[in-house]
């Protein structure tokens, strides 16, 4: 069976971008894959974030995974802080990449324009995400199209180490779906949908009441000719909505212009059919967030069942690299 992994980061409330780009595929690969999933911790370190606020922040987002629909049974979900095996491996690949090629990352060349102190940890980031993967010989790492640079850096990376020091790891595919791939700020079409920018008009949340959402969906930022086609060049704010609505039921968004002559409407239906979609979630997570023992059971089982994988790739690839094991 192939193995799966993916993570997300801590560091805001989901959104809708990282629902239709990845949580969305996370759910339903549990039944073909043996899938992992992690709350990635250490990565929200990269950022400046409030000892408290992490610590709330990764609870949340379990229970948002959780919610979502990820079923410890039929999954492995963890925090990436429990199984040290991540931080290891990531400094057997920090020897093997290079600087060059982390300078060439672009989400480390926009992210550090906003620290003015930029973190070392965000310049290597992109390393621990391929540690995170390589440790468990994931085939396909279901990402929204914002990673797939980093999922070539792990491949580049795999390779590397495996003509280096002899097979060690499986070179690992991105699965991006193919709408909702890239959700963009309701609010600046040409702006990706994130955690960590301030735009809350533009954002929406996967918590958000039916109401937010509909007025979210109805402020969204289009143009002024009312010609309904899908054009991301010229009309990105209506291809973005066209997109989320092609996610959201399955067709293509030139065939759902098709089906409407008014922004208006397609608004209207778009903001019901998110409503819809994210109903279970909205709906389930109250009862895990207030069931705290049960979640943190969840992932300390989690990390019980990554650690052995994790901790076995890891003795290869230190024994393969040439560190002496322990006696
Ligand atoms: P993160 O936490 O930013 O986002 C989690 C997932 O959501 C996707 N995503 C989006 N998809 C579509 N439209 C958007 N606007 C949008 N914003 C976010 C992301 O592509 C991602 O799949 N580096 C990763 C976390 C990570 C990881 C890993 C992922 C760490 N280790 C190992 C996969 C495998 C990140 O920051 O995702």
């Amino acid at each position: 069976m192939i193995r799966v992994l993916s993570g997300i980061q801590p560091s805001g409330e989901l959104h809708l971008g990282n629902y239709v780009g990845a949580l969305r595929q996370w759910v339903a690969f549990q039944d073909e894959y043996d899938a992992f999933y992690c709350v990635v911790d250490l990565h929200a370190l990269t950022l400046e974030l409030a000892p408290e606020d992490l610590r709330a922040r990764t609870f949340d987002a379990a229970c948002s995974l959780l919610a979502a629909g990820l079923d410890p049974d039929r999954c492995t979900l963890f925090c990436q802080s429990h199984v040290p095996e991540h931080p290891r491996l990531a400094w057997l690949l920090e020897c093997t990449a290079t600087m060059g090629e982390l300078n060439r990352m672009t989400q480390f060349k926009d992210k550090s324009t906003r620290q003015e102190a930029v973190r070392v940890g965000l310049f290597t980031y992109p390393v621990l995400m391929a540690a995170d993967i390589l440790a468990y010989h994931a085939g396909a790492v279901p990402v929204g199209d914002d990673q797939r640079q980093h999922l070539e850096l792990a491949r580049e990376l795999a390779q590397r180490f495996n003509n280096r020091y002899g097979e060690t790891f499986t070179v690992p595919e991105a699965v991006v779906p193919a709408f909702g791939g890239r959700v963009m700020d309701l609010q600046h079409p040409r702006r990706k949908m994130s955690k960590s920018v301030d735009s809350p008009l533009g954002t929406v949340q996967v918590l958000d009441s039916p109401q937010e959402i509909a007025r979210k969906v109805r402020k969204a930022v289009t143009d002024t000719d009312g010609d309904v086609r899908y054009d991301p060049g010229d009309k990105p704010g209506l291809a973005n909505l066209l997109d989320l609505m092609a996610a959201a039921t399955g067709q293509r968004p030139e065939d759902v212009a098709g089906k409407y002559t008014r922004y208006g409407d397609l608004k209207a239906d778009l903001a019901e059919a998110l409503v819809e979609m994210l109903r279970p979630l909205r709906e389930r997570y109250d009862a895990y967030s207030a069931d705290r023992g049960a979640v943190e059971a969840v992932l300390a089982g989690g990390a019980e069942r990554a650690r052995e994988v994790a901790a076995a790739t890891y003795a290869r690839a230190a024994g393969a690299i040439g560190l002496l094991p322990p006696a």
